[in-house]
C-alpha cells in the first residue's frame, strides 16, 4: 500500500483548552499513529504573525503549543514535527505561488471578505486595518501544503475554502511550469465530522472569546478541578432525577468515558446523583486521563532547550525534503545557474566548443575504499564533487543508486543514501543530474 501524507498547521496565537484537545490534539495524534500514514505536524507561527502583534504572545504560545503536543503524545521520531519559521523554503515556495495566484482569488477568501464587510457595516474603507498578510494568507497555508505535496489536510470547516485555493495554485503551477509534469499533488481538505465539539462551561462552544473554556495542562489540577466546578448546570437537587440529555456535563464526561462508563453515569442521574458529585466523577475521569500527560508538559516547559531540539531536529527533517524540491521548483521556473543557460544556447562563434570543454561533463565514479565499502560519488564541472555515496556492502547496491539517481534525478535525491559536501547547493546538482541525463 502506498503512503499517504497528512499534514495539519495548528496556530500559534494562544493557549490550548479541553476543547482544543478533544476536537483536534487527540484525534490528530491517534490518526498519526494509524499504518501507512506519514504526518507532518508544524506549528504556524508566519500565521500567527498576520493575527497577533504582540511577540511575547506569539513566543508564549510556540512553547505552549509545542509541549501540549509533545506532551499529548505525538512522537516525534514517527510524525515530522517542526516550526514553520524554520523551513524557510516555504516562504520561497510562497512567492513562487503568489506570481502565479489571481488577486481575484484572493478578493474572494472568507477572512479578507469578512473583515471587508466588517468596514463596510462601519463605514470605514473597505481595506481599513486590512495588511497583505492577512489578503494573502491562504497562499502562504498552499505553499505549507504543496511544500510537501500532502494528500490530506485535516481542518475545521472554516477552512476548505483555502485548501480549494491551493488545488487551484498547484493546477495553476503544474500547468505552466511543470511541462507534462505535476510538481505538486492536488490535496484534499478532511472535515472531521464525528468529533464533537465540546460545550464550554456555560453549555455555549468551548471557546476563549467566550470565556467559557476549561484549562488543559495551565494551572494544574487545581484549575481543572475550579473550573468543573463552575460547569453551569440546572436546580435540581441531590435524590431529583435528572436528563442527561439536557445536560453540558454529560457532554463533556462523554468525550472521556468508554461507552459502559458513560451508560452507567447516565443512569446514575437519571435515578438522582446530586451535580456536586456528578462534578467530582467527571473530575476524576479527566484528571486520569490528562495526569500523565500534564505531568510531561511540566518538564518540557522546565527545560524549553529540549523543545527546542526536538524543533530543530524536525526542521531538519523537514528540509531535508523541501531544499531539493524548491531547487527543482526554481529551476522550472528559470531560476537557474548562468552555466545551463550557456549550455542550452552555446556560443555563436564555436558553437559552445570552448564551454563544453572546460565543463568536464558530470559523471558518477564507483570505487571501493580501504574500509571494504563500495562507495559512490557524482562529480560535475571542474570535477567538484556534488554529491558523497555511504559505504555498500555490495557494488551492486552503489551501482542500483546510481541508476535511480540518473534515472529520477531530484525525484530520488531527498532518499538517496549521499550527502551533499559543504557548500554545494541542491540546486547545482539537479543541474549536473539533467546535463548528464540529456548529453
Ligand atoms: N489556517 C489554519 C487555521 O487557522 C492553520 C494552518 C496554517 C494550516 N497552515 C496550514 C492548516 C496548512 C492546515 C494546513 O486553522
Amino acid at each position: 500500500m502506498t503512503t499517504t501524507r497528512v499534514l495539519t498547521g495548528i496556530t500559534t496565537t494562544g493557549t490550548p483548552h479541553l476543547g482544543n484537545y478533544v476536537g483536534a490534539i487527540r484525534p490528530a495524534i491517534q490518526a498519526s499513529r494509524r499504518e501507512n500514514v506519514q504526518s507532518f505536524f508544524f506549528l504556524a507561527d508566519y500565521h500567527a504573525l498576520i493575527k497577533c502583534d504582540d511577540p511575547q504572545r506569539i513566543a508564549r504560545s510556540r512553547l505552549e503549543l509545542a509541549a501540549t503536543w509533545l506532551a499529548s503524545g505525538l512522537d516525534p521520531e514517527l510524525v515530522t514535527f517542526y516550526r514553520q519559521s524554520d523551513v524557510p523554503e516555504v516562504l520561497e515556495l510562497t512567492w513562487l505561488l503568489t506570481c502565479v495566484c489571481p488577486k481575484g482569488m484572493m478578493n474572494r477568501a472568507h477572512a479578507y471578505k469578512a473583515a471587508c464587510d466588517a468596514n463596510a457595516a462601519a463605514g470605514e474603507d473597505l481595506d481599513a486595518g486590512v495588511t497583505m498578510g492577512l489578503f494573502s494568507y491562504p497562499v502562504l497555508m498552499a505553499a505549507d501544503i504543496l511544500m510537501f505535496n500532502a494528500h490530506l489536510v485535516p481542518v475545521g470547516r472554516d477552512q476548505v475554502q483555502h485548501i480549494e485555493m491551493t488545488r487551484d495554485l498547484a493546477q495553476r503551477f503544474n500547468h505552466m511550469f511543470g511541462g507534462g509534469r505535476d510538481f505538486f499533488v492536488l490535496p484534499e481538505a478532511v472535515v472531521e465530522e464525528q468529533v464533537a465539539t465540546l460545550p464550554g462551561l456555560d453549555g455555549r462552544k468551548m471557546s476563549k472569546s467566550y470565556d467559557n473554556a476549561i484549562p488543559l495542562f495551565e494551572g494544574g489540577t487545581k484549575a481543572l478541578g475550579e473550573a468543573i466546578a463552575r460547569i453551569v448546570t440546572d436546580s435540581r437537587l441531590p435524590g431529583e432525577p435528572k436528563d442527561p440529555d439536557a445536560s453540558h456535563l454529560v457532554t463533556l464526561y462523554e468525550a472521556f468515558a468508554e461507552p459502559e462508563q458513560n451508560a452507567n453515569f447516565r443512569n446514575e442521574l437519571r435515578a438522582g446523583l446530586g451535580w456536586g458529585e456528578a462534578k467530582q466523577h467527571l473530575f476524576a475521569l479527566v484528571e486520569a486521563e490528562l495526569a500523565p500527560m500534564r505531568a510531561r508538559y511540566v518538564e518540557f516547559m522546565a527545560h524549553p532547550d529540549r523543545l527546542e531540539d526536538l524543533l530543530m531536529a524536525g526542521a531538519d527533517k523537514a528540509r531535508r525534503l523541501a531544499q531539493p524540491f524548491i531547487a527543482e521548483l526554481r529551476q522550472a521556473v528559470g531560476l537557474r545557474r548562468m552555466l545551463a543557460v550557456a549550455r542550452a544556447s552555446p556560443g555563436e562563434s564555436d558553437g559552445g566548443k570552448a564551454d563544453r570543454g572546460k565543463l568536464a561533463a558530470p559523471s558518477f565514479k564507483q570505487y571501493r575504499e580501504a574500509d571494504g565499502l563500495f562507495y559512490f560519488k557524482f562529480t560535475g564541472p571542474g570535477d567538484r564533487v556534488l554529491l558523497q555515496s555511504h559505504g555498500f556492502a555490495q557494488g551492486k547496491e552503489a551501482g542500483a543508486w546510481i541508476q535511480k539517481l540518473k534515472a529520477d534525478g531530484g525525484a530520488v535525491l531527498a532518499t538517496a543514501p549521499v550527502v551533499l559536501p559543504q557548500g554545494v547547493k541542491p540546486d547545482e546538482v539537479l543541474e549536473a543530474l539533467s546535463a548528464l541525463a540529456s548529453s
